[in-house]
């Protein structure tokens, strides 16, 4: 199985004391309210043991409590989409690192670490394929009425804008490509317009350009309280005629209530969501099979996913621990 390369340079802050040297066998534990592919727990723990380390293993709890006690005495953490907050990171006096495997971290409380003095890492890009397909399948699912009977309509000549352009939102573009789809993106991170040009990508001039364009709408920005509520009855209302949006980002980047006018008065547009909304059940109700909600977020529940994030977050702990590498550190200490 393929494990993606960091793309990005090592980075190695001295600052960071070396734990090498330190006697205690370090703790690593997995904490996975929605637990790991059994290879990737395999594979985690040969990095773990081989490096000398203990591993410990909570997996599909069900309540914060747990939670609590089984970090008292780890010195290091890896978790999916698990909430730690500042109670949980009290919970740890000897936390030093929290690695997220997977993208999003809004899930981890950053201050709260960067006050304790606890590194916060992510592991980009390594479980991206799994969310780029299903995403693509997401469009294919709605075009087509749900599998259902019926006249559906396809992919081919559509426009695809993509919303964010980093990781997961390059894949989408290139499978869109393979499908015949004309690809149109907004970033306003990217500054390198080349970066686009180079993947045969037009830019839109701003977000509500992408909206207008774009036949089916690939969102892929993360949860920041920038984004929180961003994409609203405004651009939705932008959008062409039976267009569709599709959300394997996260359910707070959507104003719920806007959505629910723009698809009341907009009776052809539709949503698909693997981040069901909390209004999801009244949305289901209201607009049957125009919307259409995983009952669990399953963007990255491959076991290539699985492996490639679990792999890379052991490997980035024994490198913390190990080289004082902070390759993908996303907090800033000091
Ligand atoms: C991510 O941010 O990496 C994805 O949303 C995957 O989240 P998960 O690990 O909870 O499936």
């Amino acid at each position: 199985m393929d494990i993606i390369k960091p793309y990005t340079t090592r980075r190695v802050n001295k600052s960071i004391s070396f734990y090498s040297l330190i006697e205690d066998k370090m703790k690593v534990l997995v904490a996975t309210e929605k637990p790991f592919a059994k290879e990737a727990i395999a594979g985690i723990q040969e990095i773990v043991e081989t490096a000398g380390f203990e591993l410990i293993l909570l997996e599909k709890y069900s309540d914060k409590s747990e939670l609590l006690a089984a970090v008292e005495d780890v010195d290091a953490l890896i978790v999916r989409s698990d909430k730690i907050s500042a109670e949980v990171m009290a919970a740890a006096p000897k936390l030093k690192i929290v690695v997220r495997a997977g993208a999003g971290y809004d899930t981890i409380d950053t201050a709260a670490a960067t006050e304790r003095g606890i590194v916060v890492m992510n592991t980009p890009g390594q479980n991206s394929n799994a969310v780029a397909e299903l995403a693509i399948s997401m469009m294919i699912f709605m075009a087509r009425n749900q599998f259902t009977p019926g006249t559906g309509g396809e992919l081919k000549g559509k426009c695809l804008g993509i919303h964010a352009y980093g990781n997961i939102g390059k894949i989408v573009a290139k499978y869109g490509k393979a499908f015949g789809m004309t690809i149109c993106a907004y970033d306003p991170f990217i500054t390198d317009l080349t970066i686009f040009e180079n993947d045969g990508v037009e830019v839109a001039a701003s977000v509500e350009e992408l909206y207008a364009k774009s036949n089916f709408l690939s969102l892929h920005i993360p949860s920041t309280p920038q984004t929180k509520n961003s994409i609203d009855y405004d651009l939705l209302m932008r959008m062409p005629k039976g267009a569709t949006l599709v959300n394997t980002a996260r359910k707070d980047v959507i104003d719920e209530a806007g959505l629910a006018k723009a698809m009341t008065e907009r009776a052809d547009l539709n949503y698909v969501t693997d981040v069901a909304a909390d209004s999801q059940a009244e949305l289901n109700r209201q607009f049957g099979t125009r919307v259409f909600a995983t009952t669990k977020k399953i963007g990255a529940e491959s076991a290539e996913a699985n492996i490639n994030a679990g792999l890379a977050s052991a490997n980035q702990i024994v490198n913390f621990f190990r080289q004082g590498d902070t390759t993908f550190q996303v907090n800033k200490i000091n």
